[in-house]
C-alpha cells in the first residue's frame, strides 16, 4: 500500500489559546515495502505525522491517501476499523498498553477484534510469541509479571498479530540498552523482509537511519526539512549537525578524515567494517 501526503497540515486546538500547529504543508510518498525512517528533534512533529496513517489524527488540511483509504480534512468518517487492520501501530512505550490477564489473551485481542476467530488467533500468538524472542511457556503468564522487554516484546507480537501490511513504529526500542535496541531493530528488519511490510520507524538514531532505511525524511518544526535516500546523511552532513541530529559515528569519522587529511573523497560507508576496509586501503597505497 502506497502512503501518499498531499498539502498536509495539523493544528492541535484550533481556535484557542492553545492553538499549535503542529503539521505545515507535509508532502510525500512512502512507497509500498519500502523501509522509511523519520527523524527529529522532540516536538518536529513526527508522531504526529505518523498518527494520521491509521487515522488517529486527521489532516486540517490536505489529504491522506493509504492504498485505498483516503482521509481528507472535512471529509466524514472513513471504515477505520479496516484501516487499522492494515496499519500497525507500535506506540512508544509500548508496554503501557497491555491489559489482559494472560500474554496469550492480549496478542489474540487484536486479530479477534478484527473478526478472526479464537482458534487460528491462538495460532497466531504460538507462532508470534517465538517471532519476538520469547517461549510458550509466557504465554499463560500475566503480562503484568514480566520485565519491561519482555512485556515490550508481547506488546509487539500483540500488533503483528493483526498481519499489518503497513507498519509503523515510534521509537519502539525508546528506553532499551543499546544491546536491546540492537535485537529490537534485528526483529523490526527481518519482520520487514519476511513479510514485505511497508514499515515507517520514528526514530532519533541516525544511526538506525542508515542501516536500515531506504528512505528518511528530517522533519524540523513541523515541516519536511529533507527527504532522499540515506546517501543524504553524507551529503548534507554539515545540515544534519546543524539541526542537532547526531550522525552516525562512521559518517562522522569519515567526514574528519577527509577534511583533515584533504581526501578528494571518501566513501559513504555506514558500517564499520566497510569503514575499517577503507582505513587500511588509505594506509597500504600510503606504503607502497
Ligand atoms: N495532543 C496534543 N495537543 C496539543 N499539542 C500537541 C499534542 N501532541 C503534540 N503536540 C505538539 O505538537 C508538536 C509536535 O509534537 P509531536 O508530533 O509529538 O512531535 P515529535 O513526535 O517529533 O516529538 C509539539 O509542539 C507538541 O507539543
Ligand atoms: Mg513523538
Amino acid at each position: 500500500m502506497d502512503i501518499v501526503f498531499s498539502e498536509v497540515d495539523h493544528c492541535y486546538m484550533p481556535k484557542t489559546p492553545f492553538e499549535k500547529m503542529a503539521l505545515k504543508d507535509i508532502s510525500l510518498t512512502i512507497p509500498s515495502g519500502s523501509f522509511t525512517a523519520i527523524i527529529g528533534h522532540t516536538g518536529s512533529g513526527k508522531s504526529t505525522l505518523v498518527q494520521h496513517i491509521n487515522g488517529l489524527l486527521k489532516p486540517t488540511s490536505g489529504t491522506v491517501q493509504v492504498g485505498s483509504f483516503t482521509m481528507k480534512a472535512g471529509q466524514k468518517k472513513i471504515d477505520l476499523l479496516h484501516l487499522r487492520k492494515k496499519v500497525g501501530h507500535v506506540f512508544q512505550y509500548p508496554e503501557h498498553q497491555l491489559f489482559e490477564e494472560t500474554v496469550e489473551k492480549d496478542i489474540c485481542f487484536g486479530p479477534v477484534n478484527f473478526g478472526l476467530s479464537k482458534e487460528h488467533a491462538t495460532k497466531r500468538a504460538k507462532e508470534l510469541i517465538k517471532v519476538v524472542g520469547l517461549d510458550a511457556s509466557f504465554l499463560d503468564k500475566s503480562p503484568f509479571h514480566l520485565s519491561g522487554g519482555q512485556m515490550r516484546r508481547v506488546a509487539i507480537a500483540g500488533v503483528l498479530a493483526s498481519r499489518p501490511s503497513v507498519l509503523v513504529l515510534d521509537e519502539p526500542a525508546a528506553g532499551l540498552d543499546p544491546e536491546g535496541r540492537d535485537q529490537m531493530m534485528e526483529l523490526f528488519s527481518t519482520y520487514h523482509k519476511d513479510h514485505n511490510t511497508t514499515t515507517i520507524l520514528v526514530t532519533h538514531h541516525m544511526e538506525d537511519a542508515a542501516k536500515y532505511a531506504d528512505q528518511i525524511i528530517v522533519m524540523h518544526n513541523g515541516k519536511i526539512k529533507m527527504c532522499g535516500g540515506r546517501e543524504l546523511i553524507f551529503e548534507e552532513a554539515k545540515k544534519l549537525e546543524e539541526l542537532g541530529l547526531g550522525l552516525p559515528n562512521t559518517v562522522r569519522f569519515l567526514q574528519e578524515l577527509k577534511e583533515k587529511f584533504r581526501l578528494t573523497s571518501v566513501p559513504n560507508q555506514f558500517d564499520v567494517e566497510g569503514t575499517s576496509a577503507f582505513i587500511a586501503d588509505l594506509l597500504r597505497a600510503k606504503e607502497e
